[in-house]
């Protein structure tokens, strides 16, 4: 996820038959980096240590480049890990370290990679052994906040669509949306224009058009909406430390609506409600 800026300088780039070529690959490998980890996620393992398998495996297996490691925008230090761990009250840029994970808690695994030049971007939720019916309830409906968006997606369709759609699912469930952070167009950049923000007005904000790729990656807290940066400059938590969650899918727009890019053997299915 990105920061949300005022400005918008509105030049989106809408990609080549080529370019989507080479974003269906950089996609798939990002998510199967997600596959790869899975197993590895139990009671007593570091952080620090699942970030090192999923850079080893993207090293070594996919001969793919983590975009995160040293990534640096503007007013920040360098991302110092291959990879974004976010436990618990974390909402998202948790730093991977010595942290073990213990039962009842619930993580974020954020993968960027960089293939050909192109970057695949996707996040999924993690529950340790057994979590709470309050944590297990955030994460399923965090992931249907993102579906709900993702199926706004064709052209004519505007950002306020997807944006309102999540919104009012988090709140009818008694959840809220972060606001600081946006989902971004992603491509040969990792952050591009639009900002997709995961609250708004239907009807409003920029119209989609066939051969955009963003990704949409809702955050919902169980408790406010605030949030606070740590002095790490980097890990973003809850103000009022309540849990948070957080789902990313890269997503084309096609001539009828919508490809998810970022798919794999393991990938979670749609809910089968929505349609
Ligand atoms: N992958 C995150 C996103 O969804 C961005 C992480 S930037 C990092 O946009 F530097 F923290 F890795
Ligand atoms: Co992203
Ligand atoms: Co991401």
């Amino acid at each position: 996820c990105h920061p949300v800026n005022i400005s918008q300088a509105m030049s989106i780039i809408l990609k080549t038959p080529e370019e989507i070529a080479k974003m269906r690959v950089t996609c798939r490998l990002a998510a199967e980096v997600l596959d790869y980890i899975t197993p590895f996620i139990k009671p007593g393992i570091t952080t620090g240590e699942l970030d090192r398998l999923c850079h080893e495996y993207m090293t070594n297996v996919q001969q793919s480049i983590s975009a995160c490691l040293h990534y640096q925008p503007p007013g920040y230090t360098p991302y110092p890990k291959a990879t974004c761990i976010s436990v618990n009250h974390q909402v998202c840029h948790g730093i991977p370290g010595d942290k073990a994970l213990k039962n009842g808690d619930i993580l974020n695994i954020d993968i960027t990679t960089i293939k050909d030049g192109y970057h695949g971007d996707t996040s999924r939720m993690f529950i340790v052994g057994e979590a709470s019916i309050q944590a297990r309830r955030l994460c399923d409906i965090t992931f249907e906040c993102m579906w709900l968006g993702i199926t706004q997606v064709r052209p004519g369709a505007r950002l306020g669509d997807i944006g309102h759609i999540i919104q009012q699912h988090a709140e009818k469930n008694g959840f809220s949306i972060v606001r600081e952070f946006c989902g971004h167009g992603v491509g040969a950049a990792f952050h591009e224009e639009p900002q997709v923000l995961h609250y708004g007005k239907p009807g409003t904000g920029v119209m989609l058009k066939e051969n955009m790729i963003f990704t949409i990656e809702p955050m919902v807290n169980a408790g406010k909406p605030d949030i606070r940066q740590l002095a790490d400059g980097w890990t973003i938590v809850t103000k009022d430390h309540s849990l948070s969650a957080q789902w990313e899918h890269t997503v084309l727009v096609t001539a009828t609506g919508y490809e998810v890019l970022t798919l794999s053997a393991g990938v979670q299915p749609k809910p089968d409600w929505i349609r």
